[in-house]
């Protein structure tokens, strides 16, 4: 077939030379590029795991896009402008090859990144690397395209989506009828993907502008089957849930303190100890910015818990009395947090403060105090020993649960070679909120360094008899 009658049956919406082949079709291809040329969507995500051929999908979206409509501009962006180089443009041209697109067409620029049509349109390959000195990606802040790519999704920050969702739609869009689009290609990622496109999807809330298509290795007939035997045989659980089975649950995070199983498992954990002796502990909300969170323990056992979404001290306070009364806690086995707000609520209730950056306990070689809790909570989840009672949580807090506390990660050292946990600023860039569940829960650990407990040995212990 004539690469003319290609591009004439790519404009016209007919994909079957591309995603069809000895009469199976890739039905998932098929239905990306239906999507990614209608007139009705913005934001296209797809992939969700290994080999489903989103590089493929890209490369081949972009080509015809470019060979249909002279003069358009174009953009893929990845975290590392060499891995662009080196394998996406490799994608770029094996699938020139395939349809029969040859070299003289166009022309790639190595210096200034971007690839050149004969017939006026371009590709720009961006780095969307993040930059602490450019953090809103104004780089491309005033760059106009027609649509534009972002290869592996999960690489790429917040901010080069959110800027970059702007410049599309801005050449020659109106003058061809074409749809602004934004495509991204992804390995489940628990990032802003999950949060914008993943999750509402699951719940049939995502935004009718925008459109999720999960794609499996085994729904892709191109794949060479040792690709497939590969990702099958893989002894790494997490890979093998993310990559071959497209499971968003698992983030593929060699820093985590805790696996997303062991997290799971403290809601309804038969395991949990129980003590019989209470405690509360409570994140209190800054300055109405954060949820106040409050919770009482039996042991290590979650057994009540309220939220405060503004707070109001006096609130706080006459439900942290209540609990005490109820479960007949001591002002020694209560605690929150003294920085901001709380402190009034320390003061208030005779309780304990809990102060992140104060110096760890027992020498140990922990950044802060609120670090070394970190760490401590984290033992105490691998050993199954925390629970939440059922019915304390609803489903949407379970999941709020679970992503902050596989925030508790572990963070590059410095020289000083202090345990470090994830900071608070990058735990915010990554889940959009502050960890408020993570503080709640990791304030829990302050009692093993701290209890008052008078044995009934008493006398003997001290030596008076
Ligand atoms: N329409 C097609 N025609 C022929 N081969 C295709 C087509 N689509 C995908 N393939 C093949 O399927 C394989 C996987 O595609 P691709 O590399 O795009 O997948 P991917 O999802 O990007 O994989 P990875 O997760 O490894 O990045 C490649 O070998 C590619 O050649
Ligand atoms: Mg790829």
């Amino acid at each position: 077939m004539a690469l003319a009658v290609k591009i004439e049956l790519f404009r016209r919406g007919c994909f079957d030379f591309i995603t069809t082949r000895d009469g199976v079709k890739h039905e998932k291809q098929d239905e990306a590029l239906r999507i990614l040329t209608d007139g009705d969507h913005v934001e296209i995500l797809y992939g969700g795991a290994a080999g489903g051929a989103k590089s493929w999908t890209g490369a081949v979206w972009l080509l015809f896009m470019c060979l249909c409509y002279p003069g358009t501009k174009w953009f893929v962006g990845r975290a590392e402008l060499k891995r662009i180089t080196q394998s996406t443009f490799l994608t770029f041209k094996r699938v020139c090859t395939m349809y029969g697109v040859p070299d003289e067409l166009w022309n790639f620029n190595g210096q200034l990144n971007y690839i050149q049509f004969y017939n006026g349109s371009r590709i720009d390959f961006l780095d969307l690397q993040y930059k602490p000195s450019d953090p809103l990606y104004e780089r491309y802040g005033s760059i106009e395209f027609t649509g534009g790519w972002i290869e592996e999704g999960g690489e790429v920050n917040f901010g080069a989506y959110d800027t970059l969702k702007t410049r599309v739609g801005r050449c020659l869009n109106e003058e061809y009828g074409l749809k602004r689009k934004l495509f991204i290609t992804c390995n489940p990622k628990k990032n802003w993907m999950y949060d914008i496109f993943y999750k509402p999807y699951t719940t049939g809330a995502l935004n009718a502008r925008m459109y999720y298509i999960a794609c499996l290795v085994q729904e892709n007939p191109f794949i060479d089957p040792d690709y497939i035997e590969g990702l099958k045989t893989t002894s790494d659980k997490v890979k093998f849930e993310r990559l071959f089975k497209g499971n968003w649950e698992y983030d593929d995070n060699p820093n985590a303190l805790c696996s997303h199983d062991a997290i799971c498992a403290i809601f309804g954990n038969k395991l949990a100890i129980r003590t019989g002796k209470h405690y509360i502990t409570g994140d209190v909300a800054r300055f109405g910015a954060d949820y106040a969170r409050l919770a009482v323990w039996d042991g290590w056992c979650i057994i009540e818990k309220v939220c405060f979404p503004v707070s109001k001290t006096t609130d706080i306070q006459t439900w942290i009395i209540a609990k005490q009364k109820k479960y007949r806690i001591p002002n020694y086995r209560c605690i929150v947090d003294e920085d901001g707000v709380g402190g009034g609520v320390v003061d208030n209730c005779d309780i304990q403060g809990f102060v992140n950056n104060s110096t760890p306990f027992a020498g140990e070689n922990y950044q802060n105090l609120q670090t070394q809790c970190g760490y401590k909570l984290a033992e105490h989840i691998n050993a199954n020993e925390v629970g939440v009672a059922e019915d304390v949580m609803s489903q949407s807090e379970r999941e709020e649960i679970v992503r902050e506390l596989e925030q508790l990660q572990t963070w590059k050292a410095d020289s000083d070679g202090k345990l470090k946990l994830k900071p608070k600023e990058e735990i915010k860039e990554d889940i959009g909120h502050s960890p408020d569940w993570r503080d709640m829960f990791l304030m829990r650990s302050w009692f093993d360094y701290n209890e008052y407990d008078i044995p009934d040995n008493i006398e003997r212990v001290l030596g008076l008899t």
